[in-house]
């Protein structure tokens, strides 16, 4: 099982839509994916509750366990476990940092977003984790996107779509849904950060393979 953890230090950045609809995403790619939302908001959480299906699943933990709680979800037959922090340097937000095998953040392509990330890929960064931006709420080609891409690409990975600033997405964090049943153009958005995500994430470093010993 790997661990994708969702990080900003900004609130309002996405950090949530995100979550759910990459989870919702990787069931639809057929994986048993789970959720663990670090933020007392629990915006992630109550999206789930309105939903029926078992998969995604969600557990509550508290940032004392979570370390516990993961290593004890290796024998649960699982493929992702997502977990949603909160929009600050909490001992929340820390934890889910320390427990990712990747951390997807998201970023608003204005100034005061892009000025303040430097505080989020810091505390990455403490923790010597791998990580990678995707631009939300932005309009597709508009300057601030393009400037935005181009400043996070110095830093990291970016996705190589932007989901967009779509009313689709907000209306189904609502309703416990995920944009893309829908949205055709946001279908294709959240499929092709996703694919980037998950390669991150799945595909195996060839550098990493064991040489032969002769
Ligand atoms: N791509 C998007 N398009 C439109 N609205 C969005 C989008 N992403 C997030 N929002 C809205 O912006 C607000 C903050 O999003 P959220 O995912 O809760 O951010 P965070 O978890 O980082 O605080 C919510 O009202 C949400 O519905
Ligand atoms: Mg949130």
């Amino acid at each position: 099982m790997k661990v994708l953890t969702v990080a900003n230090r900004k609130g309002g950045a996405g950090k949530s839509t995100c979550a759910a609809h990459l989870a919702l995403e990787a069931t639809r790619a057929g994986m048993r994916v789970i959720l663990i939302d670090m933020d007392p908001q629990k915006t992630l959480e109550n999206w789930w509750n309105k939903r029926e299906e078992e998969n995604p699943f969600l557990i509550d933990v508290v940032a004392s366990d979570l370390r516990t709680t993961i290593h004890d979800l290796e024998t649960n037959n699982l493929d992702l476990c997502i977990v949603d922090t909160p929009g600050d340097a909490s001992m929340n937000a820390v934890v889910g940092i320390e427990v990712a095998d990747l951390i997807l953040i998201p970023t608003k392509p204005t100034a005061p977003d892009l000025t303040a990330i430097g505080r989020t890929i810091s505390m990455v960064e403490d923790n010597n984790k791998k990580f990678c931006f995707v631009i939300t709420q932005g309009i597709n080609r508009a300057k601030s996107t393009l400037q935005a891409a181009s400043v996070l690409s110095q830093f990291g990975p970016l996705a190589p779509s932007v989901i967009s600033n779509r009313i689709s997405y907000a209306n189904a964090m609502g309703q416990g849904d995920s944009a893309v049943l829908l949205d055709k153009s946001a279908e294709v958005e959240i499929q092709e950060v996703w694919s980037f995500v998950s390669n991150m994430l799945f595909k195996k470093n060839s550098n990493n393979k064991k040489k032969m010993v002769i």
